[in-house]
Protein backbone atom coordinates (compact mmCIF):
# COMPACT_ATOMS: atom_id res chain seq x y z
CA UNK A 1 0.00 0.00 0.00
CA UNK A 2 1.01 3.21 -0.54
CA UNK A 3 2.32 5.98 2.27
CA UNK A 4 -0.98 8.18 1.82
CA UNK A 5 -2.92 5.54 1.93
CA UNK A 6 -1.65 4.29 5.14
CA UNK A 7 -1.65 7.72 6.68
CA UNK A 8 -5.39 7.76 5.82
CA UNK A 9 -6.83 4.31 7.21
CA UNK A 10 -4.41 4.83 10.38
CA UNK A 11 -4.37 8.55 11.07
CA UNK A 12 -2.55 8.10 14.44
CA UNK A 13 0.60 6.75 15.86
CA UNK A 14 0.92 5.58 12.75
CA UNK A 15 3.83 3.24 13.20
CA UNK A 16 2.42 1.70 15.65
CA UNK A 17 -1.10 1.40 14.51
CA UNK A 18 0.15 0.13 11.04
CA UNK A 19 1.69 -2.78 12.22
CA UNK A 20 -1.74 -4.22 11.87
CA UNK A 21 -1.17 -5.06 8.36
CA UNK A 22 1.54 -7.20 8.70
CA UNK A 23 0.17 -9.08 11.07
CA UNK A 24 -3.32 -9.14 9.05
CA UNK A 25 -1.54 -10.13 5.62
CA UNK A 26 0.33 -12.97 7.58
CA UNK A 27 -3.20 -15.00 8.54
CA UNK A 28 -5.79 -13.37 5.99
CA UNK A 29 -6.12 -11.93 2.21
CA UNK A 30 -8.48 -9.87 1.55
CA UNK A 31 -7.53 -8.49 -2.23
CA UNK A 32 -9.92 -8.76 -4.94
CA UNK A 33 -12.42 -11.10 -2.73
CA UNK A 34 -15.53 -9.15 -3.47
CA UNK A 35 -16.06 -9.85 0.50
CA UNK A 36 -19.39 -8.85 1.81
CA UNK A 37 -17.65 -6.46 4.78
CA UNK A 38 -19.01 -4.09 7.72
CA UNK A 39 -16.97 -1.61 9.63
CA UNK A 40 -17.88 -0.51 12.80
CA UNK A 41 -16.95 3.02 14.61
CA UNK A 42 -15.81 3.49 11.36
CA UNK A 43 -15.96 7.52 12.15
CA UNK A 44 -13.68 8.78 8.67
CA UNK A 45 -13.92 5.45 7.76
CA UNK A 46 -10.05 4.09 7.50
CA UNK A 47 -10.63 0.52 7.50
CA UNK A 48 -13.66 0.45 4.73
CA UNK A 49 -11.13 2.54 2.86
CA UNK A 50 -8.72 -0.27 3.09
CA UNK A 51 -11.45 -2.92 2.04
CA UNK A 52 -12.63 -1.29 -0.58
CA UNK A 53 -9.19 -0.03 -2.12
CA UNK A 54 -9.19 -4.03 -1.92
CA UNK A 55 -11.93 -4.74 -4.19
CA UNK A 56 -14.07 -6.01 -1.31
CA UNK A 57 -18.38 -4.82 -0.40
CA UNK A 58 -17.95 -2.06 2.34
CA UNK A 59 -20.89 -1.21 4.75
CA UNK A 60 -19.28 1.42 6.37
CA UNK A 61 -21.36 2.39 9.66
CA UNK A 62 -20.84 4.39 13.09
CA UNK A 63 -23.74 4.91 15.49
CA UNK A 64 -22.79 8.88 15.58
CA UNK A 65 -24.13 9.15 11.91
CA UNK A 66 -27.31 9.52 12.69
CA UNK A 67 -26.66 12.74 14.06
CA UNK A 68 -23.70 13.78 13.26
CA UNK A 69 -23.70 14.82 8.95
CA UNK A 70 -20.36 16.78 9.19
CA UNK A 71 -18.32 12.82 10.15
CA UNK A 72 -20.22 11.23 7.63
CA UNK A 73 -19.64 13.94 4.84
CA UNK A 74 -15.83 13.86 5.72
CA UNK A 75 -16.28 10.16 5.49
CA UNK A 76 -17.64 9.93 1.85
CA UNK A 77 -15.19 12.43 0.87
CA UNK A 78 -12.05 10.41 2.23
CA UNK A 79 -13.62 7.38 0.01
CA UNK A 80 -14.10 9.71 -2.92
CA UNK A 81 -10.41 11.25 -2.73
CA UNK A 82 -9.20 7.68 -3.08
CA UNK A 83 -11.21 6.75 -6.06
CA UNK A 84 -13.14 4.07 -3.99
CA UNK A 85 -16.04 5.05 -2.86
CA UNK A 86 -18.68 3.12 -5.29
CA UNK A 87 -17.43 -0.08 -3.02
CA UNK A 88 -18.96 1.41 0.30
CA UNK A 89 -22.03 2.86 1.42
CA UNK A 90 -23.21 4.15 4.44
CA UNK A 91 -25.10 3.12 7.51
CA UNK A 92 -25.61 4.09 11.29
CA UNK A 93 -25.10 0.89 13.39
CA UNK A 94 -24.54 0.20 17.00
CA UNK A 95 -22.01 -2.34 17.19
CA UNK A 96 -23.83 -3.65 20.34
CA UNK A 97 -26.81 -4.64 18.07
CA UNK A 98 -25.86 -5.03 14.84
CA UNK A 99 -29.49 -5.49 12.48
CA UNK A 100 -27.54 -8.63 10.42
CA UNK A 101 -27.13 -12.02 11.14
CA UNK A 102 -24.74 -14.61 9.21
CA UNK A 103 -24.17 -12.21 6.55
CA UNK A 104 -20.56 -10.82 6.32
CA UNK A 105 -17.60 -12.62 5.34
CA UNK A 106 -15.62 -9.93 7.34
CA UNK A 107 -16.14 -7.45 10.36
CA UNK A 108 -13.99 -4.95 10.94
CA UNK A 109 -13.44 -2.29 13.85
CA UNK A 110 -10.38 0.10 14.75
CA UNK A 111 -10.42 1.27 18.41
CA UNK A 112 -13.85 1.40 19.03
CA UNK A 113 -14.87 -1.61 22.14
CA UNK A 114 -13.55 1.05 24.37
CA UNK A 115 -16.05 3.66 23.47
CA UNK A 116 -19.35 1.66 23.29
CA UNK A 117 -20.52 1.70 27.03
CA UNK A 118 -19.89 5.79 27.36
CA UNK A 119 -22.75 7.36 28.37
CA UNK A 120 -24.40 3.68 28.58
CA UNK A 121 -24.49 2.89 32.34
CA UNK A 122 -23.86 -0.64 31.16
CA UNK A 123 -20.79 -2.65 29.84
CA UNK A 124 -21.75 -3.67 26.70
CA UNK A 125 -17.67 -5.27 25.22
CA UNK A 126 -18.99 -8.70 25.54
CA UNK A 127 -22.45 -7.43 24.10
CA UNK A 128 -20.45 -6.10 20.86
CA UNK A 129 -17.95 -9.15 20.39
CA UNK A 130 -21.59 -11.58 20.54
CA UNK A 131 -23.59 -9.34 18.30
CA UNK A 132 -20.69 -9.34 15.87
CA UNK A 133 -20.65 -13.26 15.97
CA UNK A 134 -24.23 -12.94 15.11
CA UNK A 135 -23.56 -11.18 12.20
CA UNK A 136 -20.82 -12.79 10.90
CA UNK A 137 -21.32 -16.21 8.42
CA UNK A 138 -19.91 -19.29 9.58
CA UNK A 139 -16.27 -18.98 9.19
CA UNK A 140 -16.31 -15.12 8.96
CA UNK A 141 -14.18 -13.03 10.75
CA UNK A 142 -13.75 -10.20 12.96
CA UNK A 143 -10.52 -8.63 12.34
CA UNK A 144 -9.73 -4.97 14.90
CA UNK A 145 -7.28 -3.13 16.68
CA UNK A 146 -7.72 -2.35 19.60
CA UNK A 147 -6.48 0.01 22.51
CA UNK A 148 -5.57 -1.53 25.55
CA UNK A 149 -5.17 -0.46 29.40
CA UNK A 150 -0.52 -1.54 28.73
CA UNK A 151 1.37 -0.21 31.43
CA UNK A 152 0.57 2.19 34.65
CA UNK A 153 1.94 4.80 33.08
CA UNK A 154 -0.42 4.74 30.03
CA UNK A 155 -3.08 4.61 32.36
CA UNK A 156 -1.42 7.70 34.92
CA UNK A 157 -1.14 9.80 31.79
CA UNK A 158 -4.86 8.96 30.52
CA UNK A 159 -5.74 10.38 33.65
CA UNK A 160 -3.70 13.30 33.70
CA UNK A 161 -3.79 14.46 30.21
CA UNK A 162 -6.54 13.28 28.72
CA UNK A 163 -9.97 14.55 29.08
CA UNK A 164 -11.45 11.32 27.36
CA UNK A 165 -8.96 8.96 29.12
CA UNK A 166 -10.99 8.99 32.38
CA UNK A 167 -14.66 7.68 30.13
CA UNK A 168 -12.54 5.17 27.48
CA UNK A 169 -12.39 1.75 29.06
CA UNK A 170 -8.98 0.53 28.66
CA UNK A 171 -9.38 -3.34 28.42
CA UNK A 172 -6.60 -5.32 30.23
CA UNK A 173 -5.28 -7.86 27.48
CA UNK A 174 -6.82 -11.05 29.42
CA UNK A 175 -9.62 -9.44 29.36
CA UNK A 176 -10.21 -8.68 25.76
CA UNK A 177 -9.10 -12.05 25.05
CA UNK A 178 -11.74 -13.57 27.17
CA UNK A 179 -14.54 -11.97 25.06
CA UNK A 180 -13.85 -14.35 22.41
CA UNK A 181 -14.59 -17.38 24.61
CA UNK A 182 -17.30 -18.13 21.76
CA UNK A 183 -14.96 -17.76 18.59
CA UNK A 184 -13.80 -21.04 16.97
CA UNK A 185 -10.45 -19.38 16.73
CA UNK A 186 -8.60 -15.68 17.82
CA UNK A 187 -5.04 -15.28 17.02
CA UNK A 188 -3.10 -12.18 18.02
CA UNK A 189 -0.11 -9.98 18.48
CA UNK A 190 0.34 -6.77 20.69
CA UNK A 191 2.60 -3.58 20.11
CA UNK A 192 3.21 -0.23 20.83
CA UNK A 193 4.46 1.59 24.49
CA UNK A 194 5.85 5.31 24.08
CA UNK A 195 3.81 5.61 20.90
CA UNK A 196 1.59 6.71 23.05
CA UNK A 197 2.69 9.40 24.49
CA UNK A 198 3.67 11.72 21.07
CA UNK A 199 2.28 15.20 21.35
CA UNK A 200 2.24 15.21 18.00
CA UNK A 201 2.32 12.92 14.75
CA UNK A 202 6.45 13.99 14.13
CA UNK A 203 6.92 13.13 17.85
CA UNK A 204 4.54 9.76 17.16
CA UNK A 205 6.76 8.80 14.59
CA UNK A 206 9.97 8.92 15.98
CA UNK A 207 8.36 7.48 19.19
CA UNK A 208 6.49 4.16 17.19
CA UNK A 209 10.26 3.76 15.34
CA UNK A 210 11.86 3.10 18.87
CA UNK A 211 9.09 1.02 20.05
CA UNK A 212 9.97 -1.16 16.82
CA UNK A 213 13.38 -1.48 18.31
CA UNK A 214 12.92 -2.44 21.65
CA UNK A 215 9.39 -4.26 21.20
CA UNK A 216 10.72 -7.70 22.56
CA UNK A 217 11.94 -6.03 25.52
CA UNK A 218 8.27 -4.47 26.62
CA UNK A 219 5.98 -7.27 27.89
CA UNK A 220 3.45 -8.33 26.30
CA UNK A 221 0.58 -7.24 28.50
CA UNK A 222 2.38 -3.65 28.82
CA UNK A 223 2.05 -2.58 25.23
CA UNK A 224 -1.18 -0.30 24.78
CA UNK A 225 -2.41 -1.95 21.07
CA UNK A 226 -3.69 -5.27 20.60
CA UNK A 227 -4.48 -6.68 16.80
CA UNK A 228 -6.49 -9.62 16.40
CA UNK A 229 -8.25 -11.88 14.15
CA UNK A 230 -10.88 -13.78 15.36
CA UNK A 231 -13.10 -16.68 13.05
CA UNK A 232 -16.68 -17.68 13.78
C1 LIG B 1 -12.21 6.53 19.03
S1 LIG B 1 -13.39 6.62 17.77
C2 LIG B 1 -12.61 5.61 16.53
C3 LIG B 1 -13.02 5.97 15.14
C4 LIG B 1 -12.32 5.19 14.04
N1 LIG B 1 -12.62 3.78 14.13
C5 LIG B 1 -10.84 5.43 14.09
O1 LIG B 1 -10.09 4.53 14.45
O2 LIG B 1 -10.41 6.54 13.78
C6 LIG B 1 -14.73 5.60 18.35
C7 LIG B 1 -15.91 5.60 17.40
O3 LIG B 1 -16.86 4.63 17.86
C8 LIG B 1 -18.15 5.16 17.68
N2 LIG B 1 -19.07 4.46 18.60
C9 LIG B 1 -19.22 4.62 19.93
N3 LIG B 1 -20.16 3.79 20.42
C10 LIG B 1 -20.61 3.07 19.35
C11 LIG B 1 -21.58 2.04 19.19
N4 LIG B 1 -22.28 1.57 20.24
N5 LIG B 1 -21.78 1.55 17.96
C12 LIG B 1 -21.07 2.00 16.90
N6 LIG B 1 -20.15 2.97 16.98
C13 LIG B 1 -19.91 3.50 18.20
C14 LIG B 1 -18.01 6.65 17.96
O4 LIG B 1 -19.06 7.38 17.36
C15 LIG B 1 -16.64 6.94 17.34
O5 LIG B 1 -16.74 7.34 16.01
Amino acid sequence: MKKEQINDIIGWDIVNWSKSFDFWNKHLDVKDKGYKCLELGARQGGLSLWLALNNNQVICSDVSYTDQQHELDKTIALHQKHGCDQHIRYEAIDASNIPYENHFDLVVFKSVLGGVSIDTGKRLEQQTIDSIYKSLKPGGRVVFIENLEGSFLHMYARKKFVGWGSKWYYMKLKALVNLFDSYKSLKYHTVGFFGAFGKSEKQRQILGHFDTLIERMVPKDNRYIMIGIAEK
